[in-house]
């Protein structure tokens, strides 16, 4: 039995910043942003928009690709940390928009790894048997955490949501490994106190550690060596190696970061799937996001070997194999 991954859809706002508006805003500049991340771009929600609709667009779209409704679902799991409220969780929120009730619905939170980590509970539930179809979104604004002063934080991250749906199908295709772990120790090289929420156009004063604090040099080091090594290891849990791979769909941080892990798995660029130039870092979306581009742009074929990795804030890490 496998658990495939049937359908696929994303969704991100219409506001597009690119580095030239930033650069009106912090001492930066196009030059600095693109050769240092690869990012040219970003889509952010303004003060009137919701997270959750992106959600929901992102959802339908998914179950519309897998031929299901939302009336045929065993489980929501949301993966964010931005959802816009402390509770009830943002997947119970989405079940009500979908008009669906009495199945499990809930969030799963590891930052930028939350997707994988989604992926994690999700192939273990539909391993178990216990449940057949799972809508798995990974979601996230971190620019309503982002201090919009902060000229080392504010110019990489984006905001949008991406839809899986998994199903249990009586085949030999689908996820073959997942592996995720976790470095409570190194949480301090990325976080960002809860309760804060304000959108890149609203002004305000703000407190010195207002909004997301990181450790950019030494956390570029983890996610490269932490990104290798967890992706070998789901490689070899599934009886694979790094030559398998026909196509990664990292977690989009940094473009620098996506070509050290490709180049330490032994990978070319042409078989890993890019769109940080787009979209910067959108947490836990972006693995999705990216995963829902390659699939509709035909990169994806059946049986190919896709991997999926991403590492984030806690700090966590993980990675996801499975035949296509
Ligand atoms: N524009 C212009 N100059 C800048 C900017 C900016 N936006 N930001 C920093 N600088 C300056 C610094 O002040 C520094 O100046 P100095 O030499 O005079 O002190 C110089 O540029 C170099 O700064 P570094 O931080 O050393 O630059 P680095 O090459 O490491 O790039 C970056 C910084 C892009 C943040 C990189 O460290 C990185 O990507 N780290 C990983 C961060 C990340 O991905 N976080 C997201 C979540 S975790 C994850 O997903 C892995």
């Amino acid at each position: 039995m496998g658990a495939r991954i049937i359908g696929t859809g994303s969704a991100v706002p219409s506001t597009c910043l690119t580095n030239d508006d930033l650069a009106g805003r912090v001492d930066t500049n196009h030059k600095w942003i693109v050769t240092r991340t690869g990012i040219q771009e970003r889509r952010v929600i303004r003060k009137d928009e919701a997270l959750l609709d992106l959600i929901h667009a992102a959802s339908e779209t998914a179950l519309k690709a897998a031929g299901l409704s939302a009336q045929d679902l065993d489980v929501i799991l949301i993966a964010t940390v931005s959802g816009e409220y402390a509770f009830p969780s943002t997947a119970c929120l989405l079940q009500t928009r979908l008009g669906v009730d009495n199945i499990p619905a809930f969030d799963v939170a590891a930052a930028c790894a939350g997707f994988v980590y989604g992926m994690s509970v999700a192939h273990s539930y539909l391993k178990s048997g216990e449940y057949n179809r799972i809508l798995l979104v990974g979601a996230d604004a971190l620019s309503s955490m982002v201090n919009w002063g902060d000229r080392t934080t504010c110019v990489l991250f984006g905001d949008g949501a991406g839809a899986v749906v998994l199903e249990n199908q009586s085949n030999d295709r689908g996820l073959l490994s997942t592996v995720v772990e976790s470095s409570g120790a190194l949480w301090q090289l990325l976080h960002v106190r809860s309760g804060l929420r304000q959108t890149f156009d609203q002004a305000g004063e703000q407190e010195p550690d207002w909004g997301i604090q990181m450790r950019g040099p030494e956390l570029f080091k983890v996610a490269v060596r932490a990104l290798s090594d967890v992706t070998k290891k789901a490689l070899e849990k599934a009886g694979l190696a790094p030559e398998d791979i026909k196509l990664m769909v990292p977690h989009q941080a940094n473009l620098r970061i996506i070509q050290a892990v490709a180049d330490r798995l032994g990978a070319s660029m042409d078989k890993v799937h890019c769109n940080v130039d787009r979209f910067g870092n959108t947490s836990a979306a972006s693995i999705p996001i990216a995963l829902d581009e390659a699939v509709r742009a035909g990169k994806v074929h059946a049986d190919d070997i896709v991997v999926l990795n991403g590492c984030g804030g806690g700090l966590t890490w993980g990675a996801s194999v499975a035949r296509w």
